[in-house]
């Protein structure tokens, strides 16, 4: 019954493309499951169509349109996370992407809350009760994105078939189209020496049977690797990532000890090598949920010894986090770090860390010459935008050590966060907190 519907239902992806009209919202599904087949082709009607809003979430390839400003009078791109091409079309004066202030778990409920004209997804072959599901990606927006007006479905052998909130109905879709393109991935992460020692902090934080959330980044890795010898670890992450399927392969995730989903990795999306969809395909030990579950502080506090850790790029002396941006330039958005750091702290015996390496190395300006500057900052640069706040910040990890400063007066933070900057600053930070009174 299911296979009639389906033959009827069925379109190139030229016939994709042809659909598109002037002034459309068209959203694309993340990352993992994007649509590259179609994004390719939108070059070809750049002449035809104008001022159509493409919301796009982590792409992994630099499209034409990413590149050309020339195509920025047909397409716009909006995007709640940035990856590096979704950077470098927003960055450098380009202005073709723009970002979209949100919470993960809010993006499939403000989508919901808008007029979009098509949602464009990549799932796995339909099964023989007629569902298809959208493997590790289509949970980032949710079931709530699919009120789009038009759902066009491409059905890609390489999508892993998963379990959660993933299932979705050939009622539900209104085109399908099969292509079986290889797919994007993440590139392998190899740890640095810096990484390394964070991570060695991080894991001696984390005590056997706690649940887990590892956020985006090398410094996160690398935390995953110092973990080995943990025991009963249970998962409850917005992001499956290869650290989790080296750990689970390890024997250090069980889930034995979860007060939520015992025995169960419950994730909003997997992201990361071949590998992770390797682990996530016929896993019945892993849910996708939906984010505006899933990433819920209330649901995520259900988890006792919940430990979440993520990435900063600048922390001022005060504490204030700024995570997705360098000033006025996005790296990549907010995502779940609020979400899954609230979390923590509600949960019984949880932590929240924030990891930062201590410097990095910026090309001065007006020269092309590199220097090292601080990430632990008197104050942030102009335009920052602050992702975790001072409020919400528990532990602070660069390679010199563990700042706690849940409960610390001004003085007490600077005192903490200047013992774990580099020495090479520490003298400048000082100087600068005195100049304007916090020691
Ligand atoms: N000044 C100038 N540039 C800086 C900088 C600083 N203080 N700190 C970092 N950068 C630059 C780096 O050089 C790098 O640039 P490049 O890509 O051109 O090399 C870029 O910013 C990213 O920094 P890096 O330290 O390599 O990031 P990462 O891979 O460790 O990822 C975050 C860290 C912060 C970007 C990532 O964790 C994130 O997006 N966090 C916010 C959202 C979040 O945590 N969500 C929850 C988990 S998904």
């Amino acid at each position: 019954m299911h296979k009639e519907e389906y033959k009827s239902k069925m379109v190139s992806l030229d016939d994709i493309v042809s659909m598109i009209k002037s002034n459309d919202k068209i959203v694309l599904a993340p990352g993992i499951i994007e649509p590259a087949e179609v994004i390719e082709r939108l070059p070809g009607i750049a002449d035809r169509v104008e001022n159509v809003s493409l919301y796009a979430c982590q792409s992994l390839q630099m499209y034409e349109i990413y590149k050309d400003p020339k195509y920025k009078k047909s397409f716009s791109v909006e995007s709640p996370f940035h990856s590096p091409y979704l950077r470098a079309a927003q960055n450098k004066g380009r202005g073709i992407c723009n970002a979209i202030p949100s919470h993960l778990r809010h993006y499939g409920v403000s989508l919901a809350k808008q007029k979009i004209n098509m949602l464009i997804i990549l799932v796995s072959p339909m099964d023989e009760h007629g569902y298809f599901t959208t493997g590790g990606g289509g949970t980032v927006y949710g079931v709530e994105s699919r009120k789009a007006d038009v759902v066009v479905a491409i059905v890609n052998e390489t999508v892993p078939r998963t379990y959660g909130d993933t299932a979705i109905h050939i009622s539900e879709v209104n085109y399908i189209c099969e292509n079986n393109r290889k797919r994007n991935f993440l590139p392998k992460i190899q740890s640095t020496e810096v990484e390394k020692k964070i991570g060695k902090y991080v894991a001696d934080m984390i005590e056997d049977g706690s649940t887990i959330q590892l956020g985006i980044g090398g410094i996160t890795n690398a935390a995953a690797l110092e973990l080995m010898d943990r025991k009963d670890l249970g998962v409850h992450t917005e992001m499956i990532s290869d650290a989790f399927v080296d750990l689970f392969n390890a024997g250090v995730i069980t889930g034995k000890e979860k007060t939520l989903f015992p025995g169960k990795m419950i994730t909003c999306f997997s992201m990361g090598t071949e590998k992770v969809d390797e682990f996530i395909n016929n896993n019945p030990g892993i849910f996708h949920f939906r984010a505006s579950y899933a990433n819920d502080p209330f649901t995520i506090a259900q988890n006792n010894k919940m430990i979440s850790v993520n990435a900063t790029l600048q922390v001022d002396l005060t504490g204030q986090c700024a995570s997705e941006a360098i000033g006025t330039e996005v790296i990549s958005g907010t995502g779940g770090q609020v979400e899954t750091a609230i979390g923590a702290q509600m949960s019984e015996g949880g932590k929240s860390i924030l990891t930062v390496r201590s410097t990095a190395m910026i090309t001065k300006p007006g020269s092309k010459e590199k220097v090292m500057v601080s990430k632990i900052v008197p104050y942030l640069d102009r335009g920052s935008i602050v992702t975790l706040q001072r409020t919400d910040v528990e532990y602070i990890v660069s390679e010199y050590g563990v700042a706690n400063l849940k409960g610390l007066s001004e003085r007490e933070r600077a005192k903490a966060l200047i013992k774990i900057a580099h020495p090479k600053f520490r003298d400048e930070l000082t100087e600068e907190a005195r100049k304007y009174n916090i020691l």
